[in-house]
Order: C-alpha cells, then sequence, then structure tokens
C-alpha cells in the first residue's frame, strides 16, 4: 500500500504561506514518491479552509491539527470536527504530545475526540509516543501500547484511519530512533491495533513521525511496518517536503 506523507504546520503560518503549500502541489507531478503515496498538510486551523481551496483540484489532502469533542456549543476558542471538515479538511491529527503534555489531554479524552472526527467524516491521524525519561526506564513499548489501547475506539474499525508513532524526545530535536527502535514499537502498536480492533486494526498505516529530514526519510520510510510520516519542521519548506515525499518511493 502507498505510504501516507502528512505535514504538520502546528502554530505556523500566515496567509503568505499558502505558495508554500500550492509548491508543493505543484511539485507532486514531477517528484510524487511512487505510485500510491498520499499526501497531507494540516496548516493552523485559521488556513484550512483557504489552503483547501487553493488546492482544490490537487492531490494534496488537508487536515486539522486537533478539533474538540463535541460538536458545538460553549467551548470558548476551541473548534469542531464539522467545523474542521465544513472548512474543507478531510484529515485530522488528536492527541498530538503537544497537546497530551500541554493541555492534559488523556487517551479517554483523544478517543472521544477520534469519534468526534469520525462523525464528521475525518479521516484520524492518531498519535502516540514516549517520553525519554520513559525510554530510560524501559518503559517505551508498555507506555505506547498503552496509549494506542485507550485511544483507540471501537468506532474505528472499518474506517480510515492511521496511528503515528512520533517519539517525545525526537520531536523537534533532530534525534531520531534507531531503525531497529522504529520497528520495535512499530509491531507493538501493530500488535495492540489488532488487539484493539481485530482484522481493520492490522491494515491501518503506522507513521512515523519526530525530525524526518529528507536526509533520514528513505531509510525510515522503509523500515518494516513504516507506513509513512508525520513531518514538523521540514513540512514548512516545499523543497524539504517534496524531498521527504520523494523518499516514499
Ligand atoms: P518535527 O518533524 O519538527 O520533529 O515534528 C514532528 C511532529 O511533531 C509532527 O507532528
Amino acid at each position: 500500500m502507498g505510504k501516507l506523507i502528512v505535514g504538520n504546520w502546528k502554530m505556523n503560518g500566515l496567509g503568505t504561506s499558502l505558495a508554500e503549500a500550492q509548491a508543493v502541489a505543484a511539485g507532486l507531478g514531477s517528484s510524487s514518491g511512487g505510485p500510491g503515496v498520499r499526501v497531507g498538510l494540516c496548516p493552523p486551523a485559521t488556513l484550512v479552509e483557504r489552503m483547501a481551496r487553493s488546492l482544490s483540484g490537487s492531490p494534496v489532502l488537508v487536515g486539522g491539527q486537533d478539533c474538540r469533542a463535541e460538536a458545538s456549543g460553549a467551548f470558548t476558542g476551541d473548534v469542531s470536527a464539522e467545523m474542521l471538515s465544513e472548512a474543507g479538511a478531510v484529515l485530522v491529527i488528536l492527541g498530538h504530545s503537544e497537546r497530551r503534555s500541554g493541555y492534559g489531554e488523556t487517551d479517554a479524552l483523544v478517543a472521544a475526540k477520534v469519534e468526534a472526527a469520525l462523525r464528521a467524516g475525518l479521516e484520524p491521524i492518531i498519535c502516540v509516543g514516549e517520553t525519554l525519561a520513559e525510554r530510560e526506564a524501559g518503559r517505551a513499548v508498555a507506555v505506547v501500547s498503552a496509549q494506542v489501547r485507550g485511544s483507540l475506539p471501537q468506532a474505528l474499525a472499518g474506517r480510515a484511519f492511521s496511528v503515528a508513532y512520533e517519539p517525545v524526545w525526537a520531536i523537534g530535536t533532530g534525534l531520531t530512533p534507531t531503525t531497529a527502535q522504529i520497528e520495535e514499537i512499530h509491531t507493538a502498536v501493530r500488535a495492540e491495533m489488532s488487539a484493539v480492533l481485530g482484522a481493520p486494526g492490522a491494515r491501518a498505516p503506522i507513521l512515523y513521525g519526530g525530525s524526518v529530514k529528507p536526509g533520514n526519510a528513505a531509510e525510515i520510510l522503509s523500515a518494516s511496518e513504516v507506513g509513512g510520516a508525520l513531518v514538523g519542521g521540514a513540512s514548512l519548506k516545499s523543497v524539504d517536503f517534496l524531498g521527504i515525499i520523494a523518499g516514499a518511493g
């Protein structure tokens, strides 16, 4: 199956940044990572509608970076899955470590958000990952397995989704796990997905995220059970993001 390569712009991007998204779409024709590669960009919520409009007709999927579990209500500052969908999003990142650590998001809350995303017809990308302290304590597999178990609702069976393994210590640091470490965690994630969801859990892609760059993408993406990448910093520059996509061939 083709890889899924998604850029997470985090809290970066003004209207002028849409040129980078258009350059990604334009570049896909020439440097596409081979047949079946799916490419997505998740800008801040303020840019979702404009990016979706400016990329309409291109194969680039647009997504949100978070959503509220409720469809509407008195939740000042929040955005619902329905609102993202209406703005043109088809993907949504949920349970990113920056939300788990910065906003106290629990596995149960992430699971509720996943249900909301499915209700709105969005394809969720559910993030998990251990901290450095947890890895050094030999708990990486246990921590990530528990996050998968708690964050994946039964409603995912038969729906399009992916899980993204993003070790917290590799995000924005330039550090990456070894191929063996990635494969160990992805194998554990796969086992947990299958245990929770049965056969549908054996099929959905598992993305790797954390300091993916053009120079390491091909090696990471060829590791077993790596079905794609979730890219932060390097997705802000079209040249770098296209270089990563090329590594998915
Ligand atoms: P970096 O690629 O900047 O390390 O960020 C990874 C990430 O958090 C993507 O969601």
